[in-house]
């Protein structure tokens, strides 16, 4: 599945981030606590160098408390960087974040040196629920399809306490296959960018190893061991009769039950990922990446060689000094 997404705003979010960080003491990023590592924007590192970090770990309410616990833990033990988990029910949010950013930059916060913060996030991670919460009115709109904000704005959280949000923004390559099925099962991704059914099935795949009873609780299933994905949506779809003329399964509504069901946490709580899987994943999508840019390089060099653009390179002779 290639979801590829990188709309307009999304540059012109770079961009803002690119000016406003000089003046900026700590860098809040908002993730998806079930799938911290998919939900963080790899350009945010190399776009705010070396400011302090907040790690956000969002609805939290929907992830499974034990990873939740790890990933928490894995942020915290790397330098100028603390995390905190938060969710939609937390009525008052800003001590929390007002906190962790005074631990993160202790020498700001005062009217003569303000403590200036950036909030960022992929869409659909809460950020505009989690400001309208830190306002008290509805400041920015809410809802399920990607990337509704749109403009920068500048809240006061309080007194010496500055807040710069941004607009939603993603990446332009997702090297990791699996993050670009877990983004798309909870919901950060347009549903025009994806096949339910495929989606499904790779959330299928990692539910029935790592959370085979909430899955056996939720539908009734009585899962014997080695059921494939396949099987486990075909009796998703059997059991929320989910079917077609002829018993034939609607396996396009059986995945949406399980997607639906997956993302407003009626299954369960539960994580997609935890910090030593995403290490593994991004490990292996960097080196497919680096592999895939060099084949790229090499059709794209014998194209010029073709087109007598560059020279031939010289052949290496027999004792490995290259020949003439
Ligand atoms: P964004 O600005 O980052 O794009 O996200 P937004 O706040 O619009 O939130 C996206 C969806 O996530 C909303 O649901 C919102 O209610 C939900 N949400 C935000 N924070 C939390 C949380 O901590 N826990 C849970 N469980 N859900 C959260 P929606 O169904 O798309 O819209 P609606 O419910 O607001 O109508």
């Amino acid at each position: 599945m290639a979801i590829q997404w990188f709309p307009g705003h999304m540059h012109l979010t770079k961009k803002a981030i690119t000016e406003r960080i000089k003046e900026i003491d700590v860098v809040i990023e908002l993730l998806d606590a079930r799938l911290p590592g998919s939900s963080a924007n790899p350009m945010l590192a190399a776009l705010t160098g070396a400011k302090p970090a907040l790690k956000v770990l969002n609805k939290q309410d929907l992830a499974d408390p034990a990873r939740t616990a790890l990933w928490l833990a894995h942020y915290n033990s790397q330098s100028d960087t603390r995390a905190i988990g938060l969710d939609a029910s937390m009525t008052t949010p800003a001590k929390a974040l007002i906190d962790a950013c005074h631990a993160l930059a202790p020498t700001r916060g005062s009217m003569a040196k303000p403590m200036r913060v950036l909030i960022c996030g992929i869409p659909n991670v809460g950020k505009s629920t989690l400001i309208n919460t830190l306002t008290g009115k509805r400041a920015t709109k809410t809802g399920d399809e990607a990337g509704i904000t749109k403009v920068e704005q500048r809240l006061v959280l309080a007194d010496g306490f500055y807040l710069w949000d941004t607009p939603g923004m993603l990446w332009p390559r997702i090297i990791v296959a699996k993050s670009g099925y877990n983004l798309a099962a909870s919901g950060a991704i347009g549903r025009n960018a994806f096949e339910e059914e495929e989606v499904a099935l790779e959330l299928l795949d990692y539910l029935i190893p790592n959370y085979p009873d909430m899955l056996a609780a939720r539908y009734r299933l009585d899962l014997a061991p080695g059921s494939t994905d396949e099987q486990v949506l075909e009796e998703i779809g059997r059991k929320r009769g989910a079917v077609l003329t002829k018993g034939r399964i609607n396996l396009q509504k059986a995945a949406e039950i399980v997607i639906y069901e997956f993302r407003a946490g009626t299954l369960g709580r539960i994580t997609l990922e935890t910090p030593a899987e995403y290490a593994q994943w991004l490990a292996a999508g960097q080196k497919l990446d680096a592999e895939r840019q060099v084949k790229k390089d090499k059709i794209e060099t014998n194209r010029l060689i073709k087109l007598k653009k560059i020279p031939r390179p010289p052949k290496a002779s027999a004792d490995g000094t290259g020949g003439a």
